[in-house]
């Protein structure tokens, strides 16, 4: 997904599968937890998010939800490189309001009561990781979660015999075992952390993903 060159239609249909691939993983709940956290912990009825390399839109979706569950007013935005990425959360109908940019050219004093990411920090280098998490410090006012892949041979294994046998499309197929391999294990992140010069709570989620977070002003 990584490749610039890739048409649209190919782009949108790899995000589709993997929006599948989140919802048989779980890959919501992590994010949707640690809000849960932060308007337990603030008392908040109202937050503004940020989803960093939003995809589809899928989990600006799913927080929608959760808002209305939970009473709490939310003011979505989703962020993403792609402009085809833009499409695809339009067409299935994501709320808010949606940026078309690379992350780290949003201006400086954008604030957000939340940062959230997922399945988007293993597509950055290790300098731009830590820039990553300073970057996140800078533009949250409340917290901010990354949710990503642990690095292991379980979900590596998983993923290279499921997305073949569901024929899943063939990027996702190959960026499946790919992302693993780029993923983290809690050292890469304590690793990261003390570069950033930030000290996140670094939490294993079933499964095979880290919820890595921190929690700011009340
Ligand atoms: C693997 S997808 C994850 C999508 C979604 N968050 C999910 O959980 O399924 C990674 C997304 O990050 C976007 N992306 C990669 N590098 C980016 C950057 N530097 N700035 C903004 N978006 C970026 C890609 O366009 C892609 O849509």
């Amino acid at each position: 997904m990584d490749d610039v060159a890739q048409g649209q239609t190919a782009f949108r249909s790899a995000l589709c599968d993997l929006e599948f691939l989140n919802r048989v993983t779980f890959g919501y709940r992590p994010t949707l937890r640690w809000l849960d956290r932060v308007v337990a912990r603030t008392g908040a009825t109202r937050l503004s998010v940020l989803d960093v390399g939003a995809g589809s839109g899928d989990m600006l979706r799913r927080i929608a939800r959760w808002g209305s569950a939970r009473a709490v007013a939310v003011e979505l935005t989703g962020l993403d490189r792609s402009p085809a990425a833009a499409i695809a959360a339009r067409e299935a109908g994501t709320p808010g309001a949606w940026i078309v940019a690379d992350l780290f050219d949003l201006p400086t004093d954008a604030r957000f009561d939340v940062v959230v990411s997922a399945l988007f920090a293993h597509h950055l280098a290790d300098d731009d990781l830590v820039r990553f998490l300073r970057w996140m410090d800078g533009h949250a006012r409340r917290g901010w979660l990354i949710n990503d892949i642990h690095r292991h041979w379980v979900p590596w294994s998983a993923l290279w015999a499921g997305t073949r046998l569901l024929w899943l499309d063939p990027t996702v197929v190959h960026d499946s075992t790919v992302s693993v391999a780029r993923a983290f294990t809690r050292a890469d992140w304590h690793r990261l952390a003390a570069d950033a010069g930030v000290a996140p709570r670094v939490a294993w989620q079933f499964p095979f993903r880290w919820a890595v977070s921190r929690e700011l002003a009340p």
